[in-house]
């Protein structure tokens, strides 16, 4: 078996983007367009891994890790320089493949096909036929129908620009013919760089064979250049995992409507509702019920979970049979136990609800600790902020908080306690016990009556 080295090219300014932020750094389907383009590679079996960066990759590296070699390319002189400081980075491959970092939605499955297609080719060029062939280098061939060159666009003449036979960006070489025909590249042409496309032309001069591999998903081979394109990745991918979701058993009532970023789990039978939004990280059970405009991030949730319309979860767990929202908020450190259940209007942040608790209502717990079998009234607060520090909450197994309550932190209400509506507790409540700290009511017999005859 031949060593398989990927180089991917990512050190291209992306102008086009018009952006301070790298064109390969722009996240689609939940991730940065060129992490999408590693793990297709990775996926594949990879030997070795370069990626081509521009000399200030920083940002690049702390998202892709060091898992994978770093070449600079400085400055940038063309996609088959870039391609020259990759070769130069993955060692002594026999084969390598070459793929443009603003490709996202390339998949392991095309570069193995490609691979076993090679037969004794020494480069392998992925085509596709485009519909709308704007941007891309065309193919060129002679009247008898074999393979001249690639032309790019910048370099076409008009009966070249209406060809839609493109280059996708997608290439694999053997090492040392890449390595020779690189060698031999010139910067004549209307960008003035070096091209890795002329390689085609280069290898045939100096009797190498190339072999074009054709192929049928066009959307899965788009490069990205603008906003425009970004946002056509965008809807590559969201198909893609939107539909890989129902092949493994997911109902989806409006799939057109519904956001699945790359690497979400979502359990079979599990229902999503028209404008669910499931991001990176995440990963939902089965049996779950997951109603309209609901955005989930980061967060871990158990089966038979139910989340009613326009709840936010990020970065919590659910347990499994708990119950989320309509309109509740689980911020960062939100952890709801099994059978629990977070009503309209609530929000909590780095606390625990126990085991079949229930916060049905209008409440804020933040740095809370909640037994089991609890009840926390409609409105109750837990005031953990004093303004400097933040300090926390003990709710004990099966108690029972009243409505409007505030609990001034730090401060514990024991199991199975009781705190009367409307308290505003500043003290710790024992085991057992009633707390209840509001202004006594008074009556006035006869109040009103005397009232209304003043003003008379
Ligand atoms: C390139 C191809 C074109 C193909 C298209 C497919 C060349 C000359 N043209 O055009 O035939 O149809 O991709 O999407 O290769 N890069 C570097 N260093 C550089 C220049 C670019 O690393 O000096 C990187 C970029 O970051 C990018 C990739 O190479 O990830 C492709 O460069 P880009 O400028 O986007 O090429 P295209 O014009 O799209
Ligand atoms: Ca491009």
């Amino acid at each position: 078996m031949p060593t398989v080295a990927v180089v991917i090219l990512a050190a291209g300014e992306g102008s086009r983007m018009r952006s301070s932020v790298p064109k390969v750094l722009h996240r689609v389907a939940g991730k940065p367009v060129v992490a999408h383009v590693v793990d297709a590679a990775r996926e594949a079996g990879a030997d070795g891994i370069a990626l081509v960066v521009p000399p200030e990759y920083g940002a690049i590296q702390s998202v892709i890790g060091d898992e994978v070699a770093y070449a600079v390319q400085d400055p940038p002189r063309g996609t088959g320089d870039a391609a020259n400081c990759g070769l130069r980075a993955v060692g002594d491959a026999d084969l390598v493949i070459v793929l443009n970092g603003d490709g996202p939605c390339i998949q392991a499955a095309t570069l193995n096909a490609m691979l076993e297609s090679r037969g004794d080719a020494d480069g392998v060029f992925l085509t596709v036929d485009r519909a709308d062939p704007t941007g891309y280098g065309r193919v060129i061939r002679d009247d008898d129908g074999s393979l001249l060159r690639i032309v790019e666009e910048a370099d076409c003449d008009e009966h070249q620009r209406a060809l839609r036979d493109v280059n996708a960006g997608v290439y694999l070489f053997d090492a040392k013919v890449l390595g020779a025909a690189l060698a031999a590249l010139s910067p004549d042409n209307a960008q003035n760089e070096l091209y890795l496309t002329d390689t085609l032309e280069v290898i045939r001069q100096q009797g190498g064979r190339v072999a074009l591999y054709h192929h049928d998903d066009v959307e899965e081979v788009q490069g990205i250049n603008n906003r425009a394109e970004l946002a056509r990745s965008e809807e590559t991918l969201r198909q893609r995992n939107v539909a890989e979701l129902m092949a493994a058993g997911v109902t989806m009532r409006s799939p057109a409507t519904v956001f699945v970023d790359s690497g979400v789990t979502v359990g079979a039978d599990t229902i999503l509702y028209p404008g669910v939004t499931l991001e990176a990280g995440t990963s939902v059970g089965a049996h779950c019920t997951i109603y309209p405009n609901v955005r989930i991030a980061r967060s871990t949730i158990g089966d038979g979970v139910t989340v009613l319309d326009g709840t936010v979860v990020e970065d919590a767990i659910v347990e499994n049979d708990a119950s989320l929202g309509p309109y509740a908020r689980l911020r960062p450190g939100a952890h709801v136990c099994v059978g629990a259940k977070v009503g309209n209007f609530v929000e909590m942040k780095n606390s625990r609800l126990g085991p079949g608790s229930k916060a049905g209502h209008l409440s804020y717990l933040g740095d809370a600790d909640i037994g089991p079998g609890a009840n926390i009234g409609a409105g109750t607060i837990t005031c953990n902020y004093d303004g400097k520090n933040k300090h926390r909450t003990e709710i004990g197994d099966g108690a029972f908080i009243g409505s409007n309550t505030a609990l001034i932190a730090p401060v514990r209400v024991g199991a199975g306690a009781y705190v009367g509506a409307g308290s505003t507790i500043t003290k710790d409540v024992a085991d057992g016990a009633l707390g209840v700290a509001r202004g006594r009511q008074i009556l006035k017999e006869g109040w009103a009556a005397r009232k209304n005859n003043d003003q008379d």
